[in-house]
């Protein structure tokens, strides 16, 4: 089968557990749950929590273990972007193709929407222990914590938002994209390697490939925010230069930040084979999101 079929049908398998997984729209909070729905279900190529499944496949991972990780870290990718697309953060109208939450159901609402995604990716990871009740559950379920929080996805949002407009050193801009973009990627390969019965070593082998990778993949973002279209990305260009944002394009120019993806890619597939296990479709994986047109 090709990758295309094969990635489409990993999609289909994600948005599946999403939609089981998602709380039912009723109750007088039904507007929140009615958001919570909307910015998750509006697309989004799902590409963490198919690394998370590969992870897993990787190591062998068998069972319903990983279904609820699987939903949570969707549930927190889109948080975060509907948090990012705030007035407050870089004021984005669109995400995936339609109004971004805010802009859809006012601030206040895009605002509860993303917390109440927070929290209940946490409430329904917490779940898995009723699942499996062991140390893996509990070493997952810290990774995601920590990768999300102040030492991952939050901890780069903080440093880009006091960034704007200044001049930063090139090791802020890494510390940036390593954790806005990379902390989530890595947490998804380590969590599908902690929970298939990875060994430490192996799952600090799985961190590196996911930094690697999460650079990378911020990278091109950077790199489409110049280059693609609205039609295309289904969210504007330029909102970094419009927030006068520092990225891997306004740092190093277009042709040695595409030179820095390559790199990283290629760095990613070589520390991907020193591994035991094999995954094809996880190396064609990682290479799609770094030459990724959307
Ligand atoms: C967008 O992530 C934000 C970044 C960290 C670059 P994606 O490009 O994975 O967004 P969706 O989930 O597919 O919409
Ligand atoms: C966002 O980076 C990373 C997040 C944690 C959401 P960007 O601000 O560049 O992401 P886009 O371009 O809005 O998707
Ligand atoms: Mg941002
Ligand atoms: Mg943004
Ligand atoms: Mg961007």
């Amino acid at each position: 089968m090709d990758f295309k079929k094969e990635f489409e049908q990993r999609k289909e398998e994600i948005n599946e557990i999403l939609n089981k997984y998602l709380p039912r729209k009723e109750g007088l909070q039904r507007t929140v749950i009615d958001a919570m729905h909307y910015s998750v279900l509006s697309g989004g190529k799902r590409i963490r929590a198919i690394l998370m499944l590969e992870s897993y496949r990787l190591f062998g991972g068998k069972g319903e273990i990983i279904e609820p990780f699987l939903a949570a870290m969707e549930m927190i990718q889109s948080y975060s972007l509907v948090h990012d697309d705030l007035p407050a953060l870089d004021n984005d109208e669109y995400r995936r193709g339609i109004k971004s939450t805010h802009a859809e159901y006012g601030e206040a609402m895009g605002i509860l929407a993303g917390d109440a995604l927070l929290n209940y990716a946490f409430e329904l990871a917490a779940g898995a222990f009723e699942i499996s009740c062991d140390e893996r559950t509990a070493r997952a379920l810290q990774i995601l914590g920590k990768k999300a929080g102040i030492f991952g996805m939050i901890g780069g949002q903080v440093v880009d938002v006091e960034s704007e407009g200044k001049e930063i050193p090139f090791e802020t801009l890494q510390f940036i994209h390593r954790n806005k973009c990379g902390a989530l990627i890595e947490a998804a390969m380590m969590i599908g390697a902690v929970l298939a019965g990875a060994s430490d070593a192996e799952v600090s082998k799985m961190e590196q490939i996911g930094a690697d990778v999460g650079l990378a993949f911020q990278i091109r973002d950077d790199i489409l925010d110049v280059t693609s279209s609205a039609e295309v990305l289904g969210k504007p260009i330029g909102s970094d230069e419009k927030n006068e944002k520092v990225t891997y394009v306004s740092f190093i120019g277009l042709e040695k930040a595409e030179e820095e993806v390559e790199k990283l890619s290629e760095h990613a597939v070589s520390t991907l084979v020193e591994l035991p296990g094999k995954n094809d479709f996880l190396k064609k994986l990682i290479l799609f999101m770094i030459h990724r047109k959307k």
